[in-house]
C-alpha cells in the first residue's frame, strides 16, 4: 500500500470523526468542559469530535484506553488534575502519566465547592466544620473516585479536620449529584460546572469555596482560608492529551482547534455561566501544559504521601 507521507497525511487530517474520551460518567463537570469545547471544536476541524464516556478507577481507566490507543490524531483525553495526582495515588498504573501522552493544551481552571444535602443540620462551613469533627464516619461523602478531583477536596478536607469520614465513589460526580439532592449521600466536593446550578436554585446547601479568592458567580460563598481552613486550596485544572507518538502535525492541528475553541464566544459565556474561564492562549500550548503537568505530578506527591491515601 502507498503510505503517505506526512505531509499529505496532515494535510487531510481530519478526514473521519475524532473521539474525545472523557474519563468520568455524562452529566459531571468534566464532561461539561468537554462536550463545550468538543462542539467548537468539531466546527472548526470540520469532523465530528465524539465525546466517549469511560468511567471507573477516578478517571484512570478513561486515561488508561487513551494511552493504549493508535497515535493517529483521532483518539484524544480531556482530563484534569487527576491527571497528575494519579501518577501518586495509583502505585501500579498501567501507564506513565509523563510519559505516555502527547500534552495537546491546558483548558480551563474550575474552582470547586463543598456543599451538602438540603436537609444536612449545618448552615455555615464554620458549623460544617464542627459537624465532620463530631460526627466523622457517621458523615457519608460522595466522590468520583480516588483520582478524581472530588476526592483530592475530600482528602485535604479530611486532613485538615483531622477526621476521616465515610466515602461512596461514583462513577462521577454527575451520578454523585443525583443521590446529594436525593439525600443519599450527605456532603460532596465538586467543580463549579456541576454545583451553580443546584446551589442557585436551591437543591443543595453551598458552604464554601476551595480557591484563594471569592468565585464571581457564587459571591456569598466565603473561601476555606476565610473560615480558618488555611492552605486549603485546590483549582481544578483541565487538559488535553493525545497517545504518545501523535505526530505534530497532528498535535499541531488539534491545538489550533483548542484554542479557537477557548476564543469561542459561545464557550466563553457557557463557562462564565458554570463559574470559570478559559485558560489564555499563552497558557494553550502543549508546551506549557506538558511543563505544568510535571509541576503538578511534583507538588502532589508529597500531599499525598503525608496524607498517607493510595488507591493500591
Ligand atoms: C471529579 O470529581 O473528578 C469530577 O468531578 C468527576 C466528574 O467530572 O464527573
Amino acid at each position: 500500500a502507498v503510505v503517505p507521507f506526512a505531509g499529505a497525511r496532515a494535510q487531510d487530517y481530519p478526514n473521519r470523526p475524532i473521539t474525545m474520551v472523557v474519563p468520568f460518567a455524562a452529566g459531571g463537570p468534566t464532561d461539561t468542559v468537554a462536550r463545550l469545547v468538543a462542539e467548537s471544536m468539531s466546527r472548526t476541524l470540520g469532523q465530528q469530535v465524539i465525546v466517549e464516556n469511560v468511567g471507573g478507577a477516578g478517571g484512570t481507566r478513561g486515561a488508561g484506553q487513551v494511552a493504549k490507543a493508535t497515535p493517529d490524531g483521532y483518539t484524544v483525553l480531556l482530563h484534569h488534575i487527576g491527571q497528575a495526582t494519579s501518577a501518586t495515588l495509583y502505585r501500579k498504573l498501567p501507564y506513565n502519566v509523563l510519559t505516555d501522552f502527547e500534552t495537546v493544551g491546558l483548558v480551563t481552571d474550575v474552582p470547586m465547592t463543598m456543599i451538602g444535602k438540603s436537609t444536612l443540620e449545618p448552615k455555615t462551613a464554620a458549623e460544617l466544620i464542627a459537624y465532620v469533627k463530631d460526627k466523622k464516619d457517621a458523615v457519608i461523602y460522595g466522590n468520583a473516585g480516588v483520582g478524581s478531583a472530588s476526592h483530592l477536596c475530600g482528602m485535604l478536607f479530611m486532613s485538615a479536620l483531622g477526621t476521616q469520614v465515610t466515602t461512596v465513589p461514583y462513577q462521577g460526580t454527575g451520578p454523585a449529584m443525583n443521590d446529594l439532592v436525593g439525600g443519599q449521600i450527605d456532603l460532596m466536593c465538586d467543580q463549579t460546572t456541576n454545583t451553580t446550578g443546584q446551589i442557585k436554585a436551591g437543591k443543595v446547601k453551598a458552604f464554601a469555596v476551595t480557591t484563594k479568592d471569592r468565585v464571581k458567580s457564587l459571591p456569598d460563598l466565603p473561601t476555606f482560608q476565610e473560615v480558618g481552613l488555611p492552605g486549603f486550596e485546590v483549582a481544578v485544572w483541565h487538559g488535553m492529551y493525545a497517545p504518545k507518538g501523535t505526530p505534530k502535525a497532528e498535535i499541531d492541528k488539534l491545538n489550533a482547534a483548542l484554542k479557537a475553541a477557548l476564543q469561542d464566544p459561545k464557550v466563553i459565556a457557557r463557562f462564565a455561566d458554570l463559574g470559570t474561564e478559559p485558560v489564555s492562549q499563552e497558557r494553550a500550548t502543549p508546551q506549557v501544559h506538558k511543563e505544568f503537568l510535571a509541576a503538578e505530578v511534583a507538588k502532589w506527591k508529597p500531599v499525598i504521601e503525608q496524607a498517607g491515601v493510595f488507591a493500591d
